[in-house]
């Protein structure tokens, strides 16, 4: 692990700078939690609406108090389960955390990131971390530092290096309305997962309509390239005459294709597929097609996920 570039970074984040950082999930672009100065930096590099509430990530659950009020029973659990990790909790707001954080809710998103470096650089100071994905504002989540520098490009701060993330795909983000577990994001821990852990059903509030979360208007995550999602790429492919057209298969392929085409795993995966999906999209993005065709997940699993960011990209 480079000490150098986490002793950067904590320099940088105590001036009120931004840094990127990597987390299991996604990399992150980093301001300190508690320096309104730093967090509208993040607004405008990232060209982010004010109205989308940024998580705050935390180095250990013993912090919760800094961050939230209250935690109700079954979030004591699933911290105790899955922290660290790419869960990220909805609780009511600690009065110290600013309105720029929440976009004025009363209530904050928070998490503890898995990733040694980034562990390192929050044990090394004295505040939390808001952290959104570390892309412009609907394009896709960056899942290695050559992705940030390519989405962010001159606005791109001091990145911190630390290789492509384990599970490629954002937090499953849940809060707590009257009592049950609300799913408000699909992440890299499956509904049925989360589920079966707690021993009864999640209410689902992943809706388009009328956002929640404000990650789930409906586009986002989106390639500059046109993106198409089908049950059966084969099919359209033989259609497809002329385009230049590049495909990304959740399998290994059952056909010939005589186009430029990516397997996000041989096995189908999910979590492999996952950890690909965002690599995959940024690959393509870059390969001056016409277009791009996707092959839908089955719904099962992390399919709910890896299926919510595709129609998203191609909405
Ligand atoms: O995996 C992740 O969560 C990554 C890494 C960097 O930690 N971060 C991430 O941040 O995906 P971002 O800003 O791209 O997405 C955060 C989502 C947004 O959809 C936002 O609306 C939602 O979290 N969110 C944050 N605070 C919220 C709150 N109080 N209530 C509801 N949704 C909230
Ligand atoms: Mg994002």
């Amino acid at each position: 692990m480079n000490r150098e570039e986490i002793i950067q970074a904590k320099k940088l984040l105590e001036a009120s700078e931004l840094v990127a950082i990597p987390t299991e999930t996604v990399y992150g672009i980093a301001a300190n939690a508690f320096d309104i100065n730093a967090i509208n930096k993040i607004y405008k590099v990232k060209n982010r609406p004010l109205n989308n509430p940024l998580i705050v990530h935390l180095s250990s659950s013993k912090d919760i108090f800094n961050v939230a009020k209250s935690i109700p029973d079954v979030a004591q659990s699933l911290i105790g389960r899955y922290w660290p990790g790419p869960l990220t909790l909805v609780l009511p707001k600690n009065d110290d955390i600013p309105d720029e954080v929440t976009s004025r809710l009363d209530t904050v998103g928070v998490r503890v990131p898995n990733h040694p470096m980034t562990l390192e650089l929050l044990q090394s100071i004295d505040f939390p971390l808001v952290a959104p994905s570390a892309n412009r504002s609907n394009h896709i989540s960056p899942t290695k530092a050559a992705h940030v520098a390519s989405s962010l490009g001159g606005n791109a701060p001091f990145i911190m290096d630390g290789g492509s993330c384990t599970k490629g795909i954002e937090s499953t983000i849940l809060g707590f309305e009257e009592g049950r577990v609300v799913l408000y994001r699909h992440g890299a821990i499956s509904k049925e997962d989360i589920e079966a852990f707690i021993g009864e059903e999640v209410i689902e509030k992943t809706t388009n309509e009328k956002p929640i979360t404000p990650g789930n208007f409906k586009k986002h995550y989106s390639p500059d390239t046109k993106t198409i999602l089908s049950d059966n790429p084969y099919k359209i492919l033989k259609e497809l005459d002329g385009v230049r057209v590049g495909t990304i298969l959740m399998n290994d392929p059952k056909d010939i294709i005589d186009v430029p085409f990516r397997c996000l795993s041989m096995t189908g995966d999910l979590k492999e597929v996952s950890r690909n999906l965002y690599d995959a999209l940024h690959e393509f993005d870059q390969m001056d097609l016409e277009l791009i065709l996707v092959e839908r997940a089955p719904y099962m699993g992390l399919g709910y996920s890896i299926n919510d960011r595709l129609l998203r990209a191609v909405q």
